[in-house]
């Protein structure tokens, strides 16, 4: 990855930071994660990715701690399931997860794709 000089304000967590750095994607991989994700995802996790809290599922949007996540947990939770829930996908290819990561990241403010990015950095792919 590419060196990248980055400011930290004083106060504040995650840090306010000058410039964020994170990855981008494609249109065409945010439209295939939001198809993907409308048929696998949103019956849980709602349609705006805001969680239901009677049902103690959590939000993925900003709101909540899912920008905490690496890439690879959010693959190892739709593959192989979490704690409650249940493998949605085991067989989906890394293209369509990262599809699914392209669609829930744009829920995400700057600030909070660009902590998440260094945190999947710090917890590459899971087996
Ligand atoms: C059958 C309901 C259900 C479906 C469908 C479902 N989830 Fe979940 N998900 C849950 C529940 C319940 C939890 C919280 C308990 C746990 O961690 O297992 C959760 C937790 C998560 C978490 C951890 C969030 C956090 O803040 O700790 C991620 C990430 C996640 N789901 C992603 C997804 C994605 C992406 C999909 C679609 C590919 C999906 N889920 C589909 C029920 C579901």
């Amino acid at each position: 990855m590419a060196n990248v000089i980055v400011w930290f304000r004083p106060f504040g967590w995650p840090p306010a930071r000058v410039r964020y750095e994170y990855p981008t994607y494609s249109a065409a991989q945010v439209a295939a994660g939001e198809a993907l994700y409308r048929v696998t995802c949103s019956a849980c996790h709602g349609p705006a990715g805001e969680g239901d809290a009677a049902a103690e599922v959590p939000a993925l949007d900003g709101s909540m701690h899912a920008w905490h996540h690496a890439d690879s947990l959010f693959a190892r939770y739709i593959r192989e399931g979490g704690v409650y829930m249940p493998a949605v996908a085991p067989e989906w290819s890394d293209e369509q997860v990262t599809a699914v990561l392209a669609y829930v990241k744009q829920w995400w403010e700057p600030r909070q794709r660009a902590y998440q990015h260094e945190v999947s950095e710090a917890n590459p792919a899971t087996p």
